[in-house]
């Protein structure tokens, strides 16, 4: 896929850029506690700050549904960004309107504009065409750098292109150059470790995984339903018809690996048990991935060229339920950069990856969680198809 980019486009001092950031980041009490989405901005952002851009920056937080919500403002962002910048950033408390378009009015060559949640707005996740053209009139050019919010048909997304000529930031150009690596001949043995909770989100980018990995390994609580598929008993917790239904048409997969054995507990507090998988005990808990089970999975990915990894293993905040995930993330940061491309994604995915201090030797942290699987799974998002080369 060839994008029209940043790199080529043709930006003089005084172009009025309009720049779609994720900057979807955690806050407390008005303090950003993570900035890492935010850094990943940062070569966009200088580069067309040095090129004399008057630059409007747009973002989501959180998920508002069109309403105005205190905690899901912007303004510690915007401070924040001040901070990084080490430079002024103008803030509006609303993305459209005559107020909003005085302040981007304002902004001379190489100066930056912030403006309040799109998701403020109803009309942003609905994809009104008034909405992304009022959008639209801050600026000449449209620079989308928010690859981890593509897979979103949202009107700063999609809409805003029908009203103006369109490029992927570099940070978008990257994501798409290192996950297409996995799409188009992938070295041999490809594979997959997934975990993480929802069946519901993950089977689409399984199924078409499946199809072009050597293996897949599967953990966490998206384990069980096919445990429960394949027979066994998973304790606890409760699966939906639908969710076995699903299950039950892959368990057969002979790329798909199970755990043999898992971690137990009666709660997240109480004592945890090794147990084989077919020993689960109807008030138990599995919580974590089993010793036996780190070691069949660690042996695979030890043999990778190629492995892709989302979404944790079991309960990892909590230390005792923690080992399969970190023992993992560290196989796969040791066998990254070199032996083999490794591709890390998803936000918790990303926070276990970090804990395990090894993080800098995996070839690409994806900043996508939805918007990774769905590339992956089918090839392109709806927020990249405007920024295409014809
Ligand atoms: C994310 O955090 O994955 C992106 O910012 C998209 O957020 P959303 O799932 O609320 O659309």
């Amino acid at each position: 896929m060839k994008l029209k980019t940043l790199r080529t486009a043709k930006i003089r001092k005084g172009t009025r850029v309009v720049l779609r950031a994720d900057f979807n980041v955690a806050v407390e009490g008005g303090h950003i506690r993570d900035d890492w989405r935010m850094t990943r901005t940062m070569p966009s952002i200088v580069r067309l700050l040095r090129l004399g851009a008057r630059l409007v920056i747009l973002s989501h937080l959180g998920r508002p549904d069109g309403k105005r919500v205190a905690s899901a403002s912007l303004a510690p962002v915007a401070r924040h960004l001040s901070e990084i910048l080490r430079t002024p950033v103008a803030f509006s408390r609303d993305c459209i309107g005559p107020a909003a378009l005085r302040i981007t009015a304002a902004l001379a060559p190489g100066q930056v504009a912030l403006l309040e949640n799109v998701r403020f707005h109803k009309e942003e996740e609905k994809n009104g065409a008034a909405f992304a053209k009022a959008l639209a009139a801050h600026g000449d050019l449209f620079v989308n750098d928010a690859f981890s919010a593509s897979h979103r048909s949202h009107a700063s997304i999609v809409g805003i292109p029908r009203y103006l000529p369109s490029v992927a930031g570099l940070l978008l150009e990257e994501e798409v150059e290192h996950l297409s690596l996995l799409l188009v001949k992938p070295k041999r043995p490809f594979v997959v470790l997934i975990g993480g909770a929802k069946i519901d989100t993950k089977i689409g980018v399984m199924k078409a995984l499946l199809t072009r990995c050597d293996r897949m390994l599967v953990g966490g609580a998206l384990a069980l339903p096919f445990l429960a598929a394949a027979g066994m008993r998973v304790g606890k917790t409760k699966l939906s018809r639908t969710e076995l239904i699903v299950a039950k048409r892959l368990v057969g997969n002979r790329k798909l690996h199970l755990p043999v054995d898992v971690v137990v507990a009666t709660g997240p507090n109480a004592r945890p048990h090794v147990r084989a998988v077919n020993e689960i005990g109807a008030r138990e808990t599995v919580y974590d991935i089993g010793p036996e089970t780190i070691r069949a999975f660690a042996a695979e990915i030890r043999a990778a060229k190629t492995i892709v990894w989302n979404g944790p293993l079991g309960l990892f905040e909590k230390k005792s339920f923690s080992h399969g995930t970190l023992a993992l993330g560290r196989y796969v940061a040791i066998r990254s950069g070199g032996r083999a491309y490794g591709v890390v994604g998803g936000g918790e995915t990303i926070d276990a990856l970090h804990r395990t201090k090894m993080a800098e030797h995996v070839d690409w942290i994806s900043t996508g969680g939805g918007a990774m699987l769905e590339f992956l799974e089918k090839k392109t998002l709806p927020g990249l198809k405007p920024l295409i080369k014809k």
